[in-house]
């Protein structure tokens, strides 16, 4: 019998479950993560595991959804739309696996594995052939009708494409709105000042629910379709065939599903797709495996919440909430201030995460996140970790009353006023000897990718700052194995090794050089072209704004940025003081002729014989253009080991040739590819 704390702990999950539920799905405004409600609900579902007695019919760990939030028609489901038991480990696919051999007394059963898309679920409805409804999930019982709202999603289509269309069809599926376009429409909303979407399946759920269909239209949502509700006049045995009809009958179905026999080959596909998660167009949150045979579906059957022979493999999540601690700013090598937020660790797709930053004063103004917050923050991939925004419903009531964060009007580091030229996001610092910009633009001078000077990290670059030895980038070509001998922690050998590093970053090409001197917009691609361009310094110091514009690739901002630096007084005594301590003030011609002039060529994968950055060199070398992404412009793919997918499907698309590392060393050389 379960004692009286763990009837109160099932009574109170219950409650909080069932509070979530109703903020999900009625009012589109989560006050928890995916992760934190699957928690929630798995503690529920063990405790009345456990406790069979506590179990109860109106128990949430029994229900799908929450019902329809009322603006749209209500539409029954003519079968239930239920939802998916979770696996979080393969230990656990694995004893769902055994169980159904157990049930299924042996025989031998095949798995198709499907993306679980993280979308809107849907069912769509046709009749004799003809598009005639889609309905939300709603409870699973009853939905929100929303046909004319599905029926201006782009690859929904008005008829089934066979001649002899089932009495009954109804497709289940997910609405999603696709990575790129959602990303493109956050950056437009930020640029014109609009508080930007959580996330792609808050942005579809959002554009699904517009009571004008002519809103839904604008936006680019997309179908996938995974699987049957009611059926009339369609026999398929298994789970395959069907999709494969579906696919037939020109409704969308997933490219990425597979069908495999052993728990090994599962297991690859899950770990496959954890490592190519950003691939699709859409987001995804795991993998779900069915029993393939629907002979074998009907004999395991449902249980209330889902069905038997289905199951999620939950990848961690990329979401999580957690207490915003402080908001501070950085001054960065330019001036620039960046306010970030400080808060309580969180791991996050698999890094701990504790800092984010919140860019500039208006995207820190639009997401509004207060010191006490609980908030949500995000990492997708290879993207920066970023706060997504407040949890409001858990927002301190004192919280509330010390109103929004300020951003500051002086600069933290050296009291000078903080500056936002007009029609610009950012704001700097105003003084240009203020420590912390010295200590950031100390750091990224002697960096890697700019002058490489080794033994000048971040502390040395501190400890040189705070001793006074270093007040401007030139003193880091005054220094002195006296003066230095004179620092904590620095005996002979370390000292030596650092002037050695000092010394032969002299030899530096004009290239890195530029890249070093922190000016605003010029990285590390615009420094090779403007230095290709001009050969010297004295050459560039000469050059008119409209002489640098002209460059292809480096347009009127860049050329503005760069004049301004070397219209500046101080800028202009660092670079007489860095030519006389003997700075080499002109490129390296790596030019070796115009083999690839007019090509374009993107390379994915790893190379064995080059970096990125040298495969990017040697077709720059040969004047030709090395860029990132796949388009109708691209000449050539070069594939190397481990690429990303998204770039492979794209140049199949477009129909742009591909080669590999051998194929990429015969164009360098011959300038063809064949
Ligand atoms: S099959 C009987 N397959 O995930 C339920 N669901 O968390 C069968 N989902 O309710 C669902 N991708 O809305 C299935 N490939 C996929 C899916 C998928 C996303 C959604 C679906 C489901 C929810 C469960």
């Amino acid at each position: 019998m379960a004692d009286a704390q763990t009837r109160r702990r099932v009574e109170t999950l219950r409650v909080e479950i069932e509070a979530h539920r109703y903020r999900y799905y009625v009012l589109s405004d989560p006050s928890v993560t995916d992760a934190e409600f699957d928690v929630l609900l798995r503690e529920l579902q063990e405790l009345e595991a456990q406790h069979p007695e506590l179990d109860h019919p109106d128990s949430p760990t029994h229900k799908v959804g929450a019902p329809p939030a009322g603006a749209f028609g209500e539409v029954r489901h003519r079968q239930p739309m239920l939802s998916l038991d979770n696996a979080f480990s393969f230990d656990e696919l694995k004893r769902w696996a055994e169980r159904n051999e157990r049930m299924l007394e042996g025989a031998r059963i095949r798995y198709t594995c499907e993306l679980k898309i993280d979308g809107v679920a849907i069912s769509v409805t046709y009749v004799n052939g003809r598009f005639e409804q889609a309905v939300t999930r709603g409870d699973g019982r009853t939905g929100e009708n929303v046909t004319n709202n599905v029926r201006t999603i782009a690859n929904v289509p008005d008829y089934l494409a066979v001649e002899d269309p089932p009495a009954l069809l109804e497709a289940r599926g997910e609405v999603f709105f696709p990575v790129a376009e959602f990303e493109q429409m956050n950056q437009d909303r930020e640029d014109a000042g609009e508080a930007r979407f959580a996330n792609p399946r808050n942005a579809a759920s959002g554009a699904l629910r517009q009571k004008d269909p002519q809103k839904t239209a604008k936006r680019p949502l997309r179908l996938i379709c995974h699987g049957a509700g009611a059926v009339q006049g369609l026999d398929a045995r298994t789970h395959g065939a069907f999709l494969e009809w579906l696919g037939r009958a020109e409704l969308p179905v997933a490219e990425q599903t597979r069908t495999f026999d052993a728990l090994d080959e599962i297991r690859d596909f899950i770990e496959y797709w954890r490592a190519h998660r950003h691939d699709p167009i859409y987001e995804l949150d795991g993998v779900v495996v069915k029993i393939d045979d629907v002979g074998m579906q009907r004999r395991l059957g449902n249980t209330s919440h889902g069905p038997r022979w289905a199951i999620a493999f939950k990848y961690p999540p990329e979401e999580q909430q957690t207490k915003l601690i402080d908001i501070f700013v950085n001054v960065g090598r330019t001036g620039k201030v960046t306010p970030f937020a400080s808060f309580e660790p969180v791991l996050v797709a698999g890094s701990t995460l504790q800092l984010a930053t919140l860019h500039n004063e208006d995207q820190a103004r639009m997401k509004d996140v207060r010191p006490g917050d609980t908030i949500i923050v995000r990492k997708a991939g290879d993207v920066i970790p970023e706060v997504v925004g407040p949890v409001l419903p858990l927002r301190p009531e004192e919280v509330e009353k010390a109103g929004p964060w300020q951003f500051p009007k002086t600069c933290p580091f050296c009291g000078s006023p903080i500056e936002r030229l007009e029609g610009e996001a950012a704001s700097f610092c105003t003084n240009i000897d203020c420590p912390n910009r010295l200590l950031e633009s100390l750091a990224h001078f002697a960096s890697r990718g700019a002058m490489d000077i080794e033994g000048l990290g971040y502390e040395t670059a501190k400890l040189l700052r705070d001793t006074g030895l270093v007040d401007n980038l030139a003193d880091i070509y005054r220094l002195t194995a006296a003066g230095l001998l004179a620092l904590e922690g620095f005996a002979e050998r370390k000292v030596e090794m650092l002037l050695s590093g000092i010394e032969a970053s002299k030899q530096q090409p004009l290239e890195r050089l530029l890249i070093a001197l922190n000016i605003r917009m010029i990285g590390g691609t615009v420094a090779r072209i403007i230095a290709r361009h001009f050969g010297t310094m004295d050459a560039i110091r000469a050059a008119t704004v409209e002489d640098v514009a002209n460059i292809s690739g480096v347009g009127p901002t860049r050329a503005a940025a760069l004049r301004s630096f070397l219209d500046n007084p101080s800028s202009q005594g660092l670079l007489d003081d860095l030519a006389s301590l003997g700075l080499r003030m002109d490129t390296e011609t790596t030019r070796v002729g115009d083999g690839l002039a007019g090509w374009t060529v993107v390379v994915t994968g790893n190379l064995e014989g080059f970096t990125r950055d040298e495969a990017k060199q040697a077709i720059e070398d040969r004047g030709g253009k090395a860029t990132g992404s796949v388009s109708k412009k691209t000449s050539v793919v070069v594939v190397g080991a481990d690429p990303g997918t998204a770039k492979i499907t794209k140049a199949e698309e477009l129909g742009v040739a591909m080669t590999d590392e051998s194929g990429f060393v015969r164009l360098l050389e011959s300038g063809t590819l064949s």
